[in-house]
């Protein structure tokens, strides 16, 4: 892919690749320690949203550093169903958004890709109307986005749901959205960006309070502001954006992905191995680094963009509960569920941001873990070994946990579900590889296919969006 002219409007074969991931396996042989060094991609949740940023501008818009990831072609898919023109030169993508042919998003793909309905904010504010598929509920969660409709509501629009579709008009003859104050219910990621967005091209100001403070949604608001988009403060919880009729072509280069290093971070922890990171922020790690400290890995900022993990002593165990940015995230629950089971004691993590997002727990008890849900609540008991098994990816996160796990098992682990991990690893198992991991990726077997029908839990199935 790298260096090759992608032409994401004529469409990637999605459908191909996602059939190629189910009808293929990882297989791992644990137990070997990592060594080198890994260069981590973009950010995938910035990727997302920035693409849906592009469409504020209708002029020529570059963005620099786009991991390859499953999500991202799905995006550009909705995008070019929009009438978008997209162009890709390995991690270059080139958007220009000059025309929005339709204001209706195509529900298949929208459906499939929550973070593509918060392109409803930069559509409504460009065209003054837009028609997006709810995103539905997945694995993890419900998933609602009744705060992004209560904020473009506050803004001026109308919005009503029917048959599944959020159809969002503004009323009167400028069809302009209007600055107002919102204040967020909660501190949803998906819910300040949609709103950031609508706001950049909003009649007069707007201010959101109770905002999201996650490095993605700084990401977004520095591409705004590269546009020339006028906002302050994001990062922090209030973020005032200051509406202005049109914004200008850019050129814009996107953070590391925070989650990808954070799992190469823990697959040098639960490898005991020394593997050098780079680039990355290490502001963005912070609650992760602390508690990988707290556990007993070393870690050492070689230089302001590099990071190196050194073997631990002893893994020591530890208390985790998921919250906003800059608490723990949600996103590194699962992959730090599997070096909790590897920990010298009992651990607790609390999930508190998703309803449903321990079903990994199981998965990595077959692999001999000692985990105890309930509720919301993983009762983590360290055991001394974990030992290769088959088992299945239940959502993205989850994948990257089974991964983890695999490396530290001793034998052979067999990985399902691999779309899911696709989705947001940037070749996980390519940059393993490279680090010394065995670690192939094969086609399923006649006994592979056999294991995934004799699951009985067959909602372990269930796809994530
Ligand atoms: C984003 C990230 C996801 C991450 C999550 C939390 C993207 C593409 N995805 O998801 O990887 O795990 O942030 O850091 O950026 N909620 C409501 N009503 C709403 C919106 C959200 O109740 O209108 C709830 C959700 O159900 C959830 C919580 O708020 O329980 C947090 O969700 P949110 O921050 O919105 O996550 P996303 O933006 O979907």
């Amino acid at each position: 892919m790298e260096g090759r002219l992608i032409n994401l409007s004529s469409g990637l074969p999605d459908a191909k690749v996602s059939r190629a991931a189910d009808s293929s396996v990882l297989r791992i042989s644990g137990g070997h320690r990592l060594h080198g060094h890994v260069t981590i991609s973009g950010a995938k949740n910035s990727a997302l949203v920035i693409m849906a940023g592009a469409l504020l501008c209708s002029e020529d818009c570059r963005i620099r550093n786009v991991p390859l990831l499953a999500d991202v072609d799905k995006m550009g898919q909705v995008l070019s169903a929009l009438g978008i023109s997209l162009e890709r030169h390995g991690n270059v993508l080139d958007v220009n958004a000059s025309e929005i042919r339709t204001s209706k998003a195509p529900y298949e793909l929208v459906t499939q890709l929550r973070a593509s309905f918060f392109a409803i904010g930069a559509i409504l504010a460009r065209l003054g109307v837009a028609q997006m598929p709810l995103p539905g509920g997945c694995a993890i969660g419900a998933r609602p986005v009744d705060l992004h409709v209560r904020g473009l509501q506050a803004m001026g629009a109308e919005v009503q749901i029917e048959h599944g579709i959020c159809n969002a008009y503004v009323p009167g003859s400028k069809r302009r959205l209007q600055g107002a104050n919102i204040y967020l219910d909660s501190p949803s990621v998906g819910a300040t960006e949609t709103l950031m967005m609508a706001a950049t091209l909003a009649e007069g100001e707007t201010i959101l309070e109770n905002a999201a403070r996650e490095p993605e949604v700084v990401d977004l608001a520095n591409l705004c502001i590269s546009m020339g988009a006028k906002i302050k403060g994001a990062g922090t919880s209030t973020i005032i954006i200051d509406g202005v009729p049109k914004l200008h072509s850019t050129d814009y280069t996107i953070i590391p992905d925070r989650i990808e290093a954070g799992t190469f971070l823990l697959a040098g922890a639960i490898t005991r191995s020394e593997i050098l990171l780079s680039p990355v922020i290490g502001e963005h790690l912070l609650p992760v680094i602390a508690k990988l400290r707290e556990m007993g890995v070393k870690l050492v900022e070689e230089a302001p963009d590099c990071l190196r993990v050194l073997p631990a002593d002893i893994l020591r165990p530890t208390d985790i509960e998921t919250l906003p940015h800059p608490g723990f995230p949600t996103d590194m629950q699962a992959p730090f569920m599997s070096l909790l089971t590897l920990a010298e004691g009992d651990s607790l993590i609390n999930e508190s941001v998703f309803e449903n997002r321990l079903r990994h727990a199981s998965e990595l008890n077959r692999l001999g873990a000692d985990i105890r849900v309930k509720g919301n609540t993983a009762f983590i008991r360290g055991v001394p070994m974990l030992s290769g098994a088959p088992v299945i990816c239940t959502d993205l996160r989850a994948a990257a946990a089974l991964v983890l796990a695999g490396l530290a098992a001793q034998g052979q682990t067999t990985i399902h579900g691999l779309q899911h991990l696709d989705r947001g690893y940037d070749r996980l198992d390519v940059k393993l590889q490279q680090l010394g991991a065995k670690i192939q990726r094969l086609p399923a077997t006649g006994r592979d296919r056999e294991f995934i029908n004799n699951i009985s839990d067959t909602s372990v199935q269930i796809s994530s969006k």
